[in-house]
């Protein structure tokens, strides 16, 4: 049996479709929502995702502000940036690229951004809503991945769902959402023992370790969901997930590829995060 392959890129293609609309109608209210994104240094993938989600947020009719600031920036610095932005009432959307240069205390950062601002998830109040089943922002990749798992159609109430990788960007927010969908939610990580064990007893796997194609087909239950978070480069420069897709395909009932699985649905997610910052705070 080969898998269905879940195709992320089509799956957000549509959802920036929808937005565009809904971000047009705002416009003739003489609303436009605003994203400002900070990066901080000069890391070459983040200089590419940023990049990404400039464009995505134009595509759609919103407005995006990148500030690209020094390697040598102070966290004062950083921290005086984030507080403009909070006072800006045109930036409904603020986020700090992630990683900032040593020196810069991310958790600091994280939490001087109004949390109605926090388009990325990750200020306390908004985990601690997700924690709660209380309404808030929620993390870009988690929630795109949720929306891949729910448009294809899968129930999730009372199905075994494994999350491997336990990071406060993806594992943990993810176990979160799917708990508050019904499943029966386990987390694996570095630690765990015999992680094929747990792994093949998934009906739904979410994988989110960072090891290149560390997942293979023997480790997955016949029929599963598999949702690959990874994006690693291999030796030859391919681009290739956490999980391994020529093996997983086989054997599992439905897999997102690496690229154009999880990978555009995290910059969706967060121009309707966006949208949504800027609905309910004007
Ligand atoms: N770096 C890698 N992923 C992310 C993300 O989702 N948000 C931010 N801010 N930085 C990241």
């Amino acid at each position: 049996m080969s898998a269905k392959i879940i195709d992320g890129k089509a799956v957000a293609a549509s959802i920036r479709e929808e937005l565009k609309g809904r971000v047009a109608e705002l416009a003739q209210r003489g609303i436009t929502p605003g994203l400002s994104v900070i990066l901080v240094g000069d890391n070459p993938a983040s200089q590419v995702y940023v990049r990404n989600k400039e464009r995505a947020c134009i595509g759609v009719g919103m407005n995006s502000q990148v500030i690209r600031m020094p390697e040598t920036t102070t966290q004062e610095e950083l921290l005086d940036r984030i507080d403009q932005l909070n006072a800006d009432p045109s930036v409904h959307g603020i986020l700090v690229q992630l990683p900032v240069p040593n020196g810069i205390d991310s958790w600091q950062v994280i939490q001087r951004i109004d949390p109605k601002k926090d388009v990325d998830g990750f200020h306390p109040v908004n985990t601690g809503a997700l924690f709660s089943g209380e309404p808030g922002l929620i993390p870009c990749t988690p929630k795109g991945c949720l929306e891949l798992i729910k448009r294809e159609g899968i129930d999730i109430a009372g199905k075994n769902a494994v999350v491997v990788g336990r990071s406060n960007i993806v594992g943990k927010p993810m176990a979160l959402l799917l708990l508050s969908e019904h499943a029966t939610v386990t987390i694996c990580h570095s630690r765990t023992k015999d992680l094929g064990a747990v792994t093949r007893e998934a009906d739904i796997l979410v994988v989110a370790i960072g090891r290149a194609q560390m997942i293979t087909g023997d480790m997955i239950k016949p029929g599963a969901c598999v949702i690959d978070v990874g994006m690693n480069r291999l030796p030859d420069g391919k681009l290739c997930g956490d999980v391994d897709f020529a093996s997983a395909e086989q054997v599992a009932g439905f897999i997102t590829p690496v690229p154009g699985g999880v990978g555009p649905m995290t910059i969706a997610e967060l121009l309707v995060n966006t949208y949504e910052a800027c609905v309910r705070n004007g």
